[in-house]
């Protein structure tokens, strides 16, 4: 959601900018902007829709030859995708131009003030408040750090922001609260920005910042303070992913070439986690074995797609470990009051680590005493930060809107953590934990083999097309899974699509089936609970009986439910619990495909950005 970018150094400013915002492309945008500053000017473009608009856009903004300026990729929160709401935003007097991510709350009240002071608006975001603001206060003493300390002060909300300033050209100080901003490190040169992703090709020398922090770069160097003007530090770290881990690699589509990392991403993930003694080694721990064993409660909080793995995980951790965990949406978690206190672990799910929903859910956490485990895709991202420990799944970055291979390390993380419960517990012996140990590491290869045969899979996909609605059932683990397989087909094709426990159906959703309704339905192993398969095939005869066409995911082998569906999609063996990392595979291609025959952008599906950093 929104990208920023700001940049001082030898090369054009405009070039790298440009560079970066294209790779933050992916956070989702509607509207885009530059500002460059060079001997006392400052130039000016932004345009409505795609980078493309703005890039059109440039010969006629005359902007100045500049090795300093900054960029920015909006999401509209306040004012309609437009060119006047585009970012940047001007000073009254035009002297310093200001980017924004994130939320300002108190707004209103402080453009009525500086209205009152005869102050005029061009735009209706709040972020035009901070840039007029910025402006009155660089008058004050032409100290650009200074003046940005003064207006975060009277800043409320979530914010990442960067401002230039036209006599200042060599400058540009940023501040974040709540917000992603990381600062990149180059020989003299120096990028401010989302995430990495935007200066990966300039250095992979990063700075992670601390919450409330302003920054400044300059050709020289950089200076961290904290929002009282007390000088900081950040820390520093070297990312450990190059430029063609950001390319397609060959693939059509970014969300293809993800699909088919799956293997690769989650055998990573398991990788070198699980230490001589069988425990699971975490990333970064600020609680004792002792901390482990006091737990008698498990909350898992997480959005969208990271929701859908918890609610897988909660099925592994009752049965592993015999803990009650329940499972909630972050948006709804703390307005509800929920009952924690020292002895709740809470799970925080978040591929990006900065959903502004999940983190504040975190801190509700927190203040109630509970410990706090995330499982995050982003090294150095505000959630991990600020949890008591974490696991890092080892996805690499995602770049398509639509979460797939993070969707399936999440999985892989929170099933090592779940044996890591029940083992520090005593509740698993070890040969039992090394057992479901032994079944996830063999399943990057099923997904490999499942990912040789997806033809079957896309031609099931492209006769769906026509029906502009497909319904997903599943029970037990196939129930989130078919969430996910609805969540997908939903964001990608526009579809009407939406998962079931199939047992509700008859409970009142079966009067959606009309004759042709594709139906895809979640087969748990035969080899199983089998009273849950028998059941299934149940609810499969429920809705055939009504006309429904039925695709069935099951485990190869399976013939009994081959008989009752109309197809059949096959998934290599698998225990139980595990199946989902095989499950959710056909579902992410067959919403591609779908997606693809109906002519959508599968990588930046509309109205959606990839990481929501407000609530
Ligand atoms: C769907 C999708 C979203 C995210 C959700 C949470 O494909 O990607 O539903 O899963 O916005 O994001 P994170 O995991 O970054 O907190």
């Amino acid at each position: 959601m929104c990208g920023i970018v700001g940049y001082v150094g030898q090369r054009k400013a405009v070039d790298v900018v440009l560079d970066g915002l294209r790779r933050l492309e992916y956070r989702g945008y509607d509207s885009a902007g530059v500002a460059l500053v060079a001997d006392g000017t400052l130039g000016l473009a932004k345009k409505a829709g795609k980078l493309a608009n703005l890039e059109a856009s440039l010969d006629e903004a005359g902007l100045p030859e500049s090795t300093c300026g900054i960029g920015h990729t909006r999401w509209a929160t306040h004012g309609v995708p437009s060119d006047r709401n585009a970012h940047p935003h001007l000073s009254a007097d035009g002297g310093v131009a200001l980017i924004h991510n994130g939320i300002i709350e108190n707004f209103g009240q402080l453009r009525g003030e500086l209205e009152a002071e005869g102050l005029h608006f061009v735009s209706e975001t709040d972020t035009e408040v901070a840039a007029q603001l910025l402006g009155r206060e660089y008058a004050i003493d032409g100290d650009l750090t200074e003046a940005m300390t003064r207006v975060c002060a009277r800043l409320e909300g979530a914010f990442t922001l960067l401002a230039v300033a036209a006599d200042d050209p060599d400058t540009v100080v940023g501040a974040r609260r709540n917000s992603p901003l990381v600062v990149g490190v180059g020989e003299g040169e120096y990028f401010l920005a989302s995430d990495v992703a935007a200066f990966i090709a300039y250095t992979t020398e990063a700075i992670e910042l601390g919450q409330d922090r302003i920054v400044t770069i300059t050709r020289e160097g950089l200076s961290v303070r904290d929002f009282h003007g007390n000088p900081s530090e950040g820390r520093p770290y070297s990312v450990d992913w190059d430029l063609t881990a950001a390319e397609k690699g060959g693939y059509e589509t970014f969300m293809r070439k993800e699909i088919n990392e799956q293997p690769t991403a989650v055998a990573d993930t398991l990788r070198g986690r699980i230490d001589g003694s069988g425990q699971i080694v975490l990333d970064e721990v600020r609680m004792s074995d002792q901390d482990f064993r006091d737990i008698d409660k498990v909350f898992i909080i997480a959005c969208g797609t990271s929701y859908h793995a918890g609610l897988v995980t909660k099925y592994a951790i009752e049965h592993w470990t015999r803990i009650p965990c329940e499972v909630e949406l972050a948006s709804e978690f703390r307005y509800r009051d929920p009952v924690l206190d020292r002895s709740t672990l809470v799970i925080a799910i978040s591929q990006s680590g900065e959903t502004m929903d999940t983190l504040m859910a975190l801190r509700h956490a927190k203040d109630q005493k509970a410990r706090v485990l995330s499982i995050s895709n982003t090294v150095g991202s505000t959630i991990p930060r600020e949890s008591d420990a974490v696991l890092y799944t080892r996805a690499g970055i995602e770049v398509a809107v639509a979460s797939t291979k993070a969707f399936l390390t999440q999985l892989a993380a929170c099933y090592l953590v779940g044996l890591h419960l029940a083992q520090i517990r005593g509740i698993m012996y070890a040969d039992e934990v090394k057992a479901v140990l032994d079944e996830l590491v063999a399943t990057p290869d099923k997904i490999n083999m499942l990912l040789k045969d997806m033809e079957p899979v896309r031609d099931l996909a492209r006769a769906s097309a026509e029906f502009g609605r497909v319904l997903f059932i599943g029970r037990h683990v196939g129930y989130p899974v078919a969430l996910e397989g609805a969540l997908k087909l939903k964001e990608l094709a526009y579809i009407h699509a939406e998962g079931f426990a199939a047992g509700e159906l008859k409970h009142g959703p079966i009067s959606l089936i009309e004759a042709g309704t594709p139906v895809i339905a979640i087969v748990p192993s035969p080899r199983g609970r089998s009273l849950l398969h028998d059941k299934i095939l149940s609810n499969i005869q429920e809705v055939k009986a009504r006309g429904a066409k039925v695709i069935a995911v099951c485990e190869a082998g399976d013939d009994i439910t081959g008989v009752h569906a109309d197809h059949v999609i096959e998934t290599p063996a698998s225990p139980t619990l595990l199946a989902p990392l095989l499950t959710a595979v056909p579902l992410q291609e067959f919403a591609a495909e779908l997606a693809t025959a109906l002519g959508r952008d599968i990588d930046q599906p509309r109205n959606l950005a990839k990481s929501v950093t407000v609530e």
